[in-house]
């Protein structure tokens, strides 16, 4: 692929995605369109200053207008962008159909016209709703149980029709929980690694027994640029890391290798309708030569000291951005002052 468009490059994925890709690949031209939300942020893209075989487009993937400018030349693009926080979601949902329904058709729309040869749109596995035992395959019904995921399921079956009703060469991909750096943190791992490195509570929800399957983000990174490549138009993948991890568990390792005491554990009010468990099958990916490089033990180390060596990229989120301020206050406040030790 010679220029490739990364809508949502800005992020905590897409950004991972575009360093890959520019390791991977020093001769493609990479174009980031990205709205910079409150999750998207110029310096996840430092790497990129000075490079003359990259651009940024500051724009909305549900304007046209900025879609086809961005688009121009491009022969394949990968969708990253999305409103991507279940909790948000929960508060609120407007914005999440703006952009992960309405704004992947736009995409699809121009992509259409422009005729590009890949078309990747970067799904999720809640898509599939919870399972309590087994894994999920592609070929199992969707049961979206939030907001999030029942738009994501939205722009998944969008990008779908537009290859079996036009032909345009998609490949639908569904993730499982990523984790790494540049991670936003309001999402379980950064939030609670960087509220330990501050002796602040660790807001766990219900029980604490609740599972994902955690993916190294660079791991999911090569998924898709080998997807890109390898990858089946009209397919659908599944893309999980093997680590099924509770997140009390979760909590109790990033407490462990930052020396803070459980204490710090707080059991707070649930996520409404929080799905009890994810899990997926990746052996189609996997039978075409795609394995993960990270296990958690691995990962979760190497995220954490990620988080304590760069505080220059985080502290000014969590202190400064009224955004985050403002949700963290929505989010946790009432949690915190009606929560119990674990
Ligand atoms: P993120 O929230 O870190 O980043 C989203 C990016 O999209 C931000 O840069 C934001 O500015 C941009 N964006 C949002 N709305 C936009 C719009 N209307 N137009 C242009 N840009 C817009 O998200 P992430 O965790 O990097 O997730 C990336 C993609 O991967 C999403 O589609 C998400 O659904 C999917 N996914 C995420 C995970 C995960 O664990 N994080 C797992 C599976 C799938
Ligand atoms: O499974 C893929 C999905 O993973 C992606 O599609 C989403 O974009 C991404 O945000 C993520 O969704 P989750 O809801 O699983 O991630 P989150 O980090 O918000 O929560 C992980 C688990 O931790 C979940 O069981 C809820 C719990 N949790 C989360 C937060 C933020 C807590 O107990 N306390 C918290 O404060």
């Amino acid at each position: 692929m010679k220029r490739v468009l990364v809508t949502g490059g800005a992020g905590f994925i897409g950004s991972c995605f575009a360093r890959t890709l520019r390791a991977e690949r020093p001769d493609a031209e990479i174009v980031v369109l990205d709205k910079l939300t409150y999750a998207g942020n110029l310096e996840n893209l430092r790497l990129f200053d000075g490079d003359p075989l990259y651009r940024f487009v500051k724009g909305d993937i549900a304007d046209p207008e900025a879609v086809k400018d961005a688009m121009a030349g491009c022969d394949a693009v990968l969708n990253f962008a999305a409103e991507t926080h279940v909790d948000r979601s929960l508060l609120s949902a407007g914005h999440f159909l703006d952009t992960d329904v309405k704004g992947v058709f736009v995409l699809l729309e121009e992509a259409r016209r422009v005729g590009v040869e890949r078309f990747i749109q970067i799904s999720t596995d809640e898509v599939y709703g919870q399972i309590l035992e087994g894994a999920f395959t592609e070929n199992d019904p969707l049961n979206p149980r939030n907001p999030y995921s029942a738009a994501k399921c939205g722009g998944d079956r969008l990008a779908y029709s537009f290859f079996a009703s036009f032909g345009l060469p998609v490949i639908v991909t569904r993730a499982s929980n990523n984790y790494g750096p540049y991670h936003y943190p309001e999402k379980l791992i950064p939030l609670f690694v960087t509220n330990a490195i501050d002796d602040l509570p660790l807001p766990l929800y219900g029980d604490g027994k609740y599972v994902r399957d955690w993916l190294y983000v660079e791991d999911h990174a090569r998924a898709l640029l080998f997807l890109l490549e390898k990858g089946t138009p009209g397919e659908t993948y599944n893309v999980g890391g093997g680590n099924e991890v509770e997140n009390i568990e979760i909590t109790r390792r990033i407490l462990s290798i930052l020396g803070k005491p459980e204490s710090l554990i707080r059991k707070v009010a649930d996520r409404p309708g929080h799905d009890r468990r994810y899990a997926l099958s990746t052996a189609k990916l996997e039978a075409l030569g795609w394995k993960p490089r990270f296990d958690f033990e691995t990962g979760i180390e190497s995220t954490v000291r990620w988080f304590v060596d760069n505080e220059a990229w985080w502290r000014p989120i969590k202190e400064r951005d009224v955004q985050f301020r403002e949700w963290y206050q929505k989010n946790y406040a009432e949690r915190l002052a009606t929560s119990k030790p674990a």
